[in-house]
Formats: C-alpha cells, sequence, structure tokens
C-alpha cells in the first residue's frame, strides 16, 4: 500500500499542476483588452484620417449636406479646418486620449439647427462608412458609436432629442 502511495503521488502532482497551468491559460485568453479606445483606434493620426473622410462623406450627403454649407463654402479652409479640429479633440477625449476638447457642448453648438433624429442618423451612417473604409474593426466602431449615440438627445430638436433612441 505504502509502495503504491508514493509511485501514485508524482503522477497526481503533475495532474494537478497541468490543470492549473490549463486554468492560468483560459484567464489569459480572455482577459479583455486594457488598452483605450484612442489607442485601440490607432491614436490622432487615425482619428484625425478618419474624421477628414468622415466630412468629405458628409459634404456629399444630400440628406444633411446643407447643414454645412457655411463650412464648404469658406475658401480660406479655415472653418473646414476649426471644425476638423474640434471633431478630432472631441473623438481623442471621450476616448480617453490625451486632449482637451475646447470647443462647444453638444446642445449650444447645434441649437437653433432643428437637426430630426433621422439626420442624427445620416451623419451617424456618414462616420461608420469613413472607418469601413479606412479598416476600422467593427469592435471598435461600435465602442465609439456607444459613446456618441447618447449625444443624441442634445443635438436632436434643438436638444428636445426627439426620436432619439
Ligand atoms: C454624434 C453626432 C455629432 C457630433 C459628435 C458632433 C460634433 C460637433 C462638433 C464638435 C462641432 C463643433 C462645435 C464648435 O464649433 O465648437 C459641431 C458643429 C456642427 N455640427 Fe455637429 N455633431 C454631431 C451631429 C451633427 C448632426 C447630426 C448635424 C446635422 C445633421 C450636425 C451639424 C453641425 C453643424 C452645422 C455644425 C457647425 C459647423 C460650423 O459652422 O463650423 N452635427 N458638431
Amino acid at each position: 500500500m505504502r509502495k503504491i502511495f508514493s509511485f501514485m503521488l508524482p503522477i497526481a502532482l503533475v495532474a494537478v499542476i497541468s490543470l492549473q497551468s490549463c486554468g492560468d491559460n483560459t484567464t489569459t485568453n480572455s482577459t479583455p483588452s486594457t488598452q483605450s479606445l484612442y489607442t485601440r483606434l490607432g491614436g490622432s493620426a487615425a482619428i484625425d484620417t478618419v474624421v477628414a473622410v468622415f466630412i468629405n462623406n458628409v459634404a456629399a450627403d444630400p440628406q444633411i449636406n446643407f447643414f454645412f454649407a457655411p463650412v464648404l463654402a469658406d475658401t480660406t479652409g479655415v472653418r473646414y479646418r476649426l471644425l476638423r479640429q474640434n471633431l478630432v479633440q472631441q473623438i481623442c477625449m471621450v476616448t480617453a486620449g490625451p486632449c482637451l476638447y475646447l470647443g462647444k457642448d453638444m446642445r449650444k453648438a447645434h441649437s437653433g439647427m432643428g437637426i430630426t433624429a433621422a439626420q442624427f442618423n445620416a451623419l451617424v451612417n456618414d462616420l461608420v462608412a469613413a472607418m469601413t473604409t479606412l479598416g476600422v474593426a467593427t469592435t471598435e466602431q461600435n465602442d465609439l458609436l456607444a459613446i456618441l449615440g447618447p449625444l443624441c438627445g442634445d443635438i436632436v430638436d434643438n436638444g428636445a432629442g426627439t426620436g432619439c433612441p
């Protein structure tokens, strides 16, 4: 009996250690990413490119481009650059990047425009199209939309949010 026990002990120990390392691997593999969304999007240069393509899509979108007529008509490019910079800084800040958004709050920035929920969705679709064109992964796209979507209430219908989810 003693002999059997001393023969079995090393086998039992190996089995326990193997099971533990299995458990450790599983934990490591299922640990979610701790990187900020800003980093996962590729940082400020990548966000700037997304915003540039996004503004191009909006400018070509007949559902909403008339809102931006003064920006597009400014041949100096000053208003375009300011809008682009504000959008980049806002996205950088809300995705936990090292930026400070210094523009207006969303209610003030869109007050008096009478933007509808359908027009809000059109703009979001233009953003999704920009991210898809540039190869942003679905997870990062959805994470950004989950942050921007709730702004609907402040932007639509002069801050009344009519028709927002
Ligand atoms: C998640 C959705 C949106 C975000 C994050 C957003 C963000 C911004 C930001 C950061 C600004 C600049 C504010 C400033 O000048 O201080 C702005 C301005 C503006 N936004 Fe939006 N916006 C959104 C939706 C919309 C929609 C749906 C429309 C119209 C359909 C719209 C039309 C405008 C216009 C016309 C301006 C003023 C542009 C200018 O004259 O420089 N926005 N928005």
